[in-house]
Order: C-alpha cells, then sequence, then structure tokens
C-alpha cells in the first residue's frame, strides 16, 4: 500500500499533509506533518497540484481558500471537527449585531464560512501575535473560549469568547494533571491552550502541537506529561528517542482525527475523491483573514 501511495503521488503529482494527531502510519507516508500553521503555510506554497489534506474538513477547508487552482482532497468526508461546528456563519453574524464595531479573530478550527466574516485568523501557535498585531483592545474571539481565556492573559486585553471548545481537551480535568504529576514527579507538563483555564495554570509549558515538540526537543527535562490530543505522543516520541512522554488523559482522543486509513488515501488519490473546494464568494473574505494571519 506504502508503494502505490508513492507512485500515485508521483502520477499525480500530489503531496500529503498529516496533522501532528494522525495515526502513525499516516504521519509515516506524509510529506510534511505538523501544527495547523505550519500545515496552512506549507499548503498556500507547495508546487504540487494535488494536495492530499490527512487531517479534518477545516483543515482541508483551508487549503482549498489558499491554492483555489490545486485539488484539495480529504479521504474521508466525515472527518469533521466538533468545535468547529459549535459556531455557524449565521450565528456570528447575530452576535457581531450585539456588540459594537470590534475585530473578529477566529481560531482556524472554524468553517470557511465563518473564516469570511472575520478579521484574521490565528492558530494556537500564533493567537498572541495575531492578538498583539491588532490596534483594538477588544475582540471577538471565536469559536474556543479557551483559547481566547488563555489570550486574555496574555495579552491583557478584553475577549469576547465564543463559547466553544474543544471535547478532547476539555475532558482533561485538574485530578487527572495531579494523578500524572505524582506518578510522575519528575516531568514537566506541557499543555495545550485549548485545555481549560484551570489546566493553564498548571502547566510549565502551553504552546501548539509543534511547539511541544519543539519544546520538548530544547528541554533538559528527560520525562514530559502531555496536556493534548493522545495522538501527539508518536511525533513527541519520533523527535525525541531519548525521552519519555505521559499523555495526561488516555480520554483526550478526537475520534475524527483518527478516520482516515492508509486505504482510504489510496481510493482517494485513484479515484480524485473527497475533494473540498470552497466557493468563491466565501473563499475570497474568508483569504483575507488567512492571509492576513499568515503575513504577520
Ligand atoms: P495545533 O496543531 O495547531 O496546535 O492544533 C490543535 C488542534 O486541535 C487541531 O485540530
Ligand atoms: Fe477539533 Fe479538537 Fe478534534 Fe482538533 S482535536 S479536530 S479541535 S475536535
Amino acid at each position: 500500500m506504502k508503494e502505490k501511495i508513492k507512485s500515485l503521488v508521483k502520477e499525480k503529482n500530489a503531496i500529503i499533509l498529516a496533522h501532528n494527531y494522525q495515526p502513525p502510519e499516516i504521519q509515516d507516508v506524509a510529506d510534511l506533518c505538523g501544527d495547523s500553521l505550519e500545515l496552512s503555510i506549507k499548503a498556500s506554497r507547495t508546487d504540487a497540484e494535488v494536495i492530499v489534506f490527512c487531517g479534518v474538513h477545516f483543515m482541508a477547508e483551508t487549503a482549498s481558500i489558499l491554492s483555489p487552482q490545486k485539488t484539495v482532497l480529504l479521504p474521508r468526508r466525515d472527518a469533521g471537527c466538533l468545535m468547529a461546528d459549535m459556531i455557524t456563519a449565521e450565528s456570528l453574524a447575530n452576535k457581531i449585531n450585539t456588540l459594537p464595531p470590534m475585530p473578529i479573530v477566529t481560531y482556524v478550527n472554524s468553517t470557511a464560512d465563518v473564516k469570511a466574516l472575520s478579521t484574521i485568523c490565528c492558530t494556537s501557535a500564533n493567537v498572541v501575535k495575531v492578538a498583539n498585531s491588532l490596534d483594538a483592545e477588544e475582540m471577538l474571539m471565536t469559536p474556543d473560549r479557551n483559547l481566547a481565556m488563555y489570550t486574555a492573559a496574555q495579552t491583557g486585553k478584553k475577549i469576547h469568547a465564543w463559547d466553544g471548545y474543544c471535547p478532547s481537551h476539555e475532558r482533561l480535568l485538574p485530578e487527572d494533571v495531579i494523578a500524572a504529576r505524582e506518578a510522575h514527579p519528575e516531568a514537566e507538563f506541557i499543555a495545550h491552550p485549548e485545555c481549560r483555564p484551570e489546566i493553564h495554570a498548571m502547566a510549565d509549558v502551553i504552546t501548539s502541537t509543534s511547539g511541544m515538540i519543539r519544546h520538548a526537543q530544547a528541554s533538559k527535562a528527560k520525562s514530559f506529561i502531555v496536556g493534548t490530543e493522545v495522538g501527539l505522543i508518536y511525533p513527541l516520541q519520533k523527535a525525541n528517542p531519548d525521552k519519555k512522554f505521559f499523555p495526561a488523559s488516555k480520554k483526550m482522543l478526537c475520534k475524527n482525527m483518527k478516520k482516515i486509513s492508509i486505504e482510504d488515501i489510496v481510493r482517494s488519490l485513484e479515484n480524485m475523491e473527497g475533494e473540498v473546494k470552497v466557493p468563491e464568494d466565501i473563499r475570497v473574505p474568508a483569504l483575507s483573514a488567512v492571509e492576513r494571519m499568515i503575513n504577520l
């Protein structure tokens, strides 16, 4: 199957991008693995004609927003994001009408039509930089309330938070961290900003998935309690074979991130199946929010 993927990739002039939470066998066949920001940048700069996105729907949409001339394939169309589904363009438009004029900062974990109503996008890797880049002391952040509270704490700005969250990160509770710290007292606790604010307060470091990989490489610590989706343990271990990684909670699993199989990639490439294309009337305003972020 892996040989077949290699020859299909060549034949179709394709590139395979995989998020850091994807299963090991998918990460191993990908041309690039990364966090949402790295994948967005790669999607905007590749020469390939076809992008196979091994992640969830909003990631493939972002690639289509950035590269309308390319074919973007999501090998499983039902790989969605529960947090992205917690806001719609209609509900955002209604909210905007209740607030005085202010910038709308939208996490890339959102649908294209929500991005289209936004001033600028952000990821977990650049959210503080994005908020600080705005000449405003007040803003609305969507859809992740935990990321919004993290940004308010880091920047001192007044942030109106949309009431969305990632169920996989929300499941991590302070008692899980206490138990993990007791079991591994020598380990650093690294957490994702999508975790609850109580968890932020307990963390040694708060950063994106790729930020965690870089931090583990740079840190003197030899072991880490990992407060993000359990799939990150694989790239962490691969990049740091002499260090130890323990999930903060095994409940931190995103089923949508585990849907794509090697067979799905083969079928998708063979039949050019699972294309994600954002219509121009949404793509153009969404592009301005995504590009504003990438150009920072
Ligand atoms: P990052 O890899 O950008 O930190 O994103 C985490 C996530 O939840 C993606 O779905
Ligand atoms: Fe969405 Fe959370 Fe899954 Fe990421 S981990 S795709 S934010 S539900």
